[in-house]
């Protein structure tokens, strides 16, 4: 299929005029990030996954507040219990309160309690409601497929559905559980790894080899992410493939992104192999821009007790950093590309992206 009925195709799901997403990242997608995405006449994606249901809606309202354009939300996959889909193992839980009693003196530093509460995951039925009730026009899934049942309310209700894959093995379940199109993730992408079928480490396929392949084996419109920061890049991820993409790390230093303004400045100083994959922040892998923190929690041996867990004993004392502006034990996400994010507005940023890309296709028609 040419490039053009492939971009064609996944623009007629959401009714847009350019091929381009925002992800999801959790603590830095903002109303106005998502809207100015909408406004370009791509596809704005807001992070619900760790939004309670009230957030979420708020979220909602704010963006329709600032477009009539159609958007997304993107949810985490859990199981019917509501928890997480893997690791929640108990060896994982005491591992976790081990966590958890480590990290009490920094807790007291930052003015929680030596005993703070663990964070709970929002309740996915609850959230699923609110998308539901606001009437979304595309929900995006991480994390793996949804269960059948959240799938058939979703397309009853005739919500379009978006799913993430790390692997052509992933592609294929997703497509089986009937998404309208797909998020391939390669290893260059910063944030949490999204593999859900295969290990960590088998899962870190470069997106080159992950588009073509996904595109061919299940017919759907791909959108390339990972280490988009480029014109040519986008354009090399469509000659490959792709239908669209998704920008990540390209608008984590833009006007409208949440990031911590220490977290904006350090990606102009990291290279190539700045970042490193590390599960300290939540138990999944996530790419990061090392800090000392991750480098003192790895060498104290409390680097792994497993997702969701981490996740619940870290979420508090990352909100009580950022906080205190304490940027040393900041999370700061970021893909490989890291040293080639711009400042700026959305718009300004990805009418750049999308005029280098444009005339990288020119030149080598
Ligand atoms: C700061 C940051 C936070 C992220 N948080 C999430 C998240 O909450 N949920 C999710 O599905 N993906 C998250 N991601 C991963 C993105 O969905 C996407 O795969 C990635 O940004 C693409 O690669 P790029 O950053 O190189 O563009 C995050 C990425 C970054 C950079």
């Amino acid at each position: 299929m040419a490039t053009v009925d492939r971009t064609q195709k996944l623009l007629d799901l959401f009714g847009g005029t350019l091929a381009v997403l925002n992800a999801p990242m959790a603590g830095v997608t903002t109303p106005a990030m998502a809207a100015a995405v909408c406004e370009a006449g791509g596809l704005g994606v807001l992070a619900g996954d760790l939004l309670s249901p009230e957030e979420l809606r708020r979220e909602i309202q704010e963006l329709r507040r600032l477009t009539d354009r159609p958007f997304a939300v993107n949810l985490r996959a859990r199981d019917k219990e509501g928890k997480s889909q893997f690791f929640d193992a108990p060896e994982h839980r005491e591992k976790a309160q081990a966590l958890q009693r480590a990290l009490g003196d920094l807790a007291l530093d930052l003015g929680l309690s030596e005993h703070y509460e663990a964070a709970e995951l929002p309740d996915f039925e609850a959230q699923l409601a609110v998308l539901l009730e606001c009437r979304v026009p595309v929900v995006c899934v991480s994390f793996g497929g949804l269960r059948e049942a959240y799938a058939d309310a979703l397309k009853e209700a005739g919500v379009v559905v978006f799913g993430a894959a790390t692997s052509l093995r992933e592609a294929k379940v997703m497509r089986s559980a009937g998404v309208d199109a797909l998020i391939m993730q390669g290893a260059e992408a910063g944030g949490p790894r999204l593999n859900f079928e295969k290990s960590d480490e088998a899962s870190l396929v470069g997106l080159m080899s992950l588009i073509g392949p996904a595109a061919r084996a299940t017919g759907l419109p791909v959108i390339a992410a990972g280490g988009i920061m480029t014109g040519e890049q986008a354009a090399a991820a469509l000659a490959a493939g792709a239908a669209g993409v998704m920008l990540g790390t390209a608008l984590l230093r833009s006007d409208e992104s949440a990031a911590h303004p220490a977290h904006k400045a350090q990606l102009a100083y990291v290279d190539d192999t700045g970042t490193v994959l590390t599960r300290v922040f939540s138990g999944r892998l996530t790419r990061v821009v090392e800090n000392g923190f991750v480098e003192a929690m790895r060498e104290a041996g409390l680097a792994d007790a497993g997702y969701p867990n981490t996740w619940r004993a870290m979420a508090p004392i990352l909100a009580a950093a950022r906080a205190a502006d304490r940027a040393d034990l900041l999370e700061l996400a970021a893909g490989q590309g890291a040293q080639l994010a711009r400042t700026g507005s959305v718009r300004s940023i990805i009418e750049y992206i999308g005029r280098q890309c444009r005339s990288t296709r020119e030149s080598t028609q």
